[in-house]
């Protein structure tokens, strides 16, 4: 029997995760909504449909109130504010991070041994803070923005290439889920082989970087794109599958970046993050990782608790 609980349900991102999920599930499971009170009732509305859409035997229950995280296996965090036009995931640091705090304090009291994956932006520093305030293990803790700016990255590669999306492998974007964001391209293979032009290549990372802010500028921003992404993973811990997921986690060394929450290759379980794997990159790339890195550092300099003596 598992149980998962999406926190921030009555939104776009979190109903659209909720939906995916559901499909997952079945006789004997627990899929909790979960928003706040004013929320509510536009949320048992929600419940009812995706009860509709999945045609799950799986039980359903729509709540404002935190206990019920109690027992969940794998708790959803997309609760917040998303970005308006004009707008960069980072400016959201400040509004976002005390949600993110209490929630995190609220999952380390009802459901300590729970795996979070956390969508809310700006994703890593909000991985970081309910990392710190839920005060469990690291592994327990990853965020979603690499898997789902690889599949963008894996769509326009398919694009320039003028190729089935099928046919496009090891479209890999590490670093911050944000304008620093890094896309590799020594790992790219079209129909198996290693690409001659690499400069569609590079042109199918620069739109994979500013996919995101291209929405916002139309008014819009991303839910249907996220869900599959998020449930990506919410299937590697519920099946085991130990799938690798470019997924933000908590470096300690690897690709010599630690102390901070920063998309890496990881290896998703049922403990979580059950290990960064360490991809061959060149190290060009490892240098524009390291970059990456310092841009997640500099934008979680206001956040109280933020190791200065992480590199
Ligand atoms: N990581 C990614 O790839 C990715 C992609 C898209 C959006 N996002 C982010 O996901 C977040 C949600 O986006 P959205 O479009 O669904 O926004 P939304 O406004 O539609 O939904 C946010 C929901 O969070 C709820 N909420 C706010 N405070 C809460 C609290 N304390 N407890 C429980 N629920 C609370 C709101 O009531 C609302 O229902 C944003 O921060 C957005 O930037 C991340």
């Amino acid at each position: 029997m598992s149980k998962i609980t999406v926190i921030g349900a009555a939104g776009r991102v979190g109903s659209n995760a909720a939906r995916e999920a559901a499909g997952c599930l079945k006789h004997g499971d627990e899929l909790v909504l979960m928003d706040i009170p004013l929320a509510l009732n536009g949320l048992r509305g929600i419940a009812i449909d995706i009860k509709d859409a999945a045609l799950t035997d799986a039980m359903i229950v729509a709540t404002d109130d935190r206990k019920e995280i109690a027992g969940a296996d794998i708790v959803v965090v997309t609760a917040g504010k998303p970005r308006g036009p004009g707008m960069t995931r980072e400016q959201l640091l400040l509004e976002n991070s005390s949600i993110i705090k209490g929630i995190g304090q609220d999952i380390g009291k009802y459901a300590p041994c729970a795996k979070v994956i956390v969508v809310s932006n700006p994703m890593d520093i909000m991985a970081y803070v309910l990392y710190k305030s839920m005060g469990c293990r690291p592994n327990q803790v990853t965020g979603m923005g690499g898997a789902l700016d690889s599949r963008r990255y894996r769509k326009f590669l398919a694009q320039e290439f003028g190729c089935k999306i099928k046919d496009v492998e090891g479209a890999v974007v590490l670093g911050a889920h944000g304008e620093g964001m890094v896309p590799i391209t020594s790992t790219v293979r079209i129909k198996g082989k290693k690409p001659n032009d690499m400069e569609k290549v590079e042109e199918a990372g620069k739109q994979a970087v500013v996919a995101g802010k291209t929405m916002a500028d139309f008014g819009a921003s991303a839910y249907f794109g996220p869900a599959p992404a998020i449930n990506s993973m919410v299937k590697a811990i519920l099946a085991d599958t130990k799938e690798v997921i470019p997924s933000s986690v908590l470096a300690s060394g690897e690709f010599g970046i630690k102390g901070i929450f920063i998309g890496l290759p990881a290896k998703i379980g049922k403990n979580g993050v059950e290990e960064i794997v360490e991809i061959g990159i060149t190290p060009a790339e490892k240098e524009k990782l390291k970059d990456s890195a310092k841009s997640i550092r500099r934008a979680m300099e206001p956040i109280e608790g933020a190791d200065p003596n992480a590199n």
